[in-house]
């Protein structure tokens, strides 16, 4: 994971937040590259879940919502995780993680291991961001940020089933930012207290709903292979019935083997009945379905639900690799050419040539009308070359002295190295054909 946090840093894909005054802990900003990345990420499955399919549409909600919405969501009673003190290094634990956490005073120890920690009692710690909307500070005034999109989708149920010209089974998908005032968070952007969800809350007749969790599960797995990332890496986890939510009746997860081990990427729930129901009671509002013929139900919900966080750490990992290329390390990042922050670079060889700069800058403004690429003419090739690798770009094209005579240009592949020549007017045409080609890790 470090090196995964350094080459991030200095790539400038992700900086510590506010860092001139110190950092907020384990929240972070990102910079150029790891925008870039975000987006393809957020539009690579905003095309898988909404685009390419009929029974799903789109939702943005707002952040804060009414405060009724997370009562009877059972967020403001039960989102809580258990927290203890340990009162010798002022120290903060989850109490059901222990065995994962390090004893603050002795790092190679458990909290509570040692005979001079000194712990609380668990009490329960509500993990919602509270705020106050209006002028008055006062108990009526409270607010919440999200801690997850869903619900912004259940309470607008009824009015996407009406305008959205879809029956059950039909999806509603979301993609926002939510936030979780988490006791540890950490591991970089694994476990963070601001990350953009991705949920798509798919209603369906009750009794298809094994059917349907059964599909999504292995839709999203797919999904995650389909970005490149490798199989032997992936896994499916069926939750046990004592570790899932109070919602759910069966829940599993994707898990993606980090650093830190096999931990959750994704998740799939099926949430039954159980929110359209409460905001039912709750607000008055009847969320169901009614049929042609008059008959009622309350879908069952289906759930996958990711951040982008959680897959931006997972193709950094996968990504990462290290060789030795004529004598010399080369860092590389691996990743699919669909979700490179940069479809291509741009050299000229020569920087000081007139005539080869305006040849790149020319294949530069053909390009950049269709893709992301980057023009660059600081320093050796070899330097260029091996940032451009460090930030994942699949291809470069090089325009050098036989450019001038012949209007050919090299092409080099970021995986495996070779070269090709290729005519200048041929190169938009070649990349589109390259960036729609199956791709596949040469990772082991
Ligand atoms: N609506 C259901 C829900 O929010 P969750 O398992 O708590 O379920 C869904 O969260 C996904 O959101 C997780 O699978 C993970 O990808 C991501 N996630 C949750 N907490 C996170 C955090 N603190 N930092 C980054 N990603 C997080």
């Amino acid at each position: 994971m470090d090196k995964i946090v350094s080459l991030c840093r200095r790539r400038g894909f992700v900086f510590p937040s506010s860092e001139i005054y110190g950092g907020m802990g384990s929240t972070y900003d990102y910079g150029h590259y790891g925008v870039l990345l975000k987006n393809n990420i957020r539009s690579l499955w905003f095309q898988a879940m909404v685009q390419a399919r009929d029974d799903i549409v789109a939702l943005d909600s707002a952040i804060i919502l009414n405060p009724r919405v997370w009562e009877a969501s059972g967020h403001v009673g039960g989102f809580t995780d258990p927290l203890v003190d340990c009162r010798t290094c002022k120290l903060r634990f989850r109490a059901d993680r222990l065995e994962d956490a390090s004893c603050g005073r002795r790092p190679s120890k458990r909290p509570g291991e040692t005979s001079d920690c000194d712990l609380t009692e668990a009490r329960q710690f509500n993990l919602m961001f509270k705020t106050q909307v209006g002028a008055l500070e006062d108990e009526s005034s409270t607010a919440y940020l999200r801690p997850e999109t869903a619900q912004g989708i259940f309470v607008n149920f009824k009015n996407v089933a009406q305008l959205a010209r879809r029956k059950p089974p039909f999806g509603i998908a979301q993609v926002g930012k939510s936030f979780r005032n988490e006791i540890t968070p950490g591991n970089f952007l694994f476990r963070v207290r601001e990350f953009e969800q991705m949920e798509m809350e798919f209603f369906v007749p009750p009794e298809e709903s094994p059917r349907w969790y059964e599909y999504w599960i292995e839709q999203r797995l797919q999904w995650h292979r389909s970005l490149g990332l490798r199989d032997s890496q992936l896994r499916v986890r069926e939750h046990g019935e004592e570790e899932r939510s109070h919602y759910s009746s069966a829940t599993s997860d994707i898990e993606y083997l980090y650093p830190i081990g096999w931990q959750e990427l994704e998740g799939v729930a099926n949430r039954g009945d159980f929110d359209l129901t409460q905001h039912t009671q709750s607000s008055g509002t009847k969320l169901e379905w009614v049929e042609q013929d008059g008959t009622r139900y309350v879908p069952h919900v289906i759930e996958p639900a990711v951040s982008i966080e959680r897959i931006f750490v997972a193709l950094m990992v996968d990504g990462y690799d290290e060789e030795i290329v004529a004598e010399r390390d080369r860092t590389v990042l691996r990743l699919h050419p669909a979700v490179a922050p940069v479809k291509a670079a741009i050299l000229p060889l020569i920087p000081r040539n007139g005539d080869m700069v305006a040849k790149a800058r020319a294949l530069q403004e053909e390009l950049r009308l269709r893709w992301m690429v980057e023009y660059d003419d600081g320093g050796q090739i070899g330097r260029r070359y091996r940032r451009q690798d460090e930030i994942g770009t699949p291809f470069a094209f090089t325009i050098d002295d036989q450019t001038l005579e012949d209007d050919t240009v090299t092409v080099r592949d970021r995986d495996s190295l070779a070269q090709e020549r290729l005519p200048i007017g041929g190169v938009r045409d070649w990349l589109g054909e390259a960036l729609e080609r199956p791709w596949r890790t040469p990772k082991a």
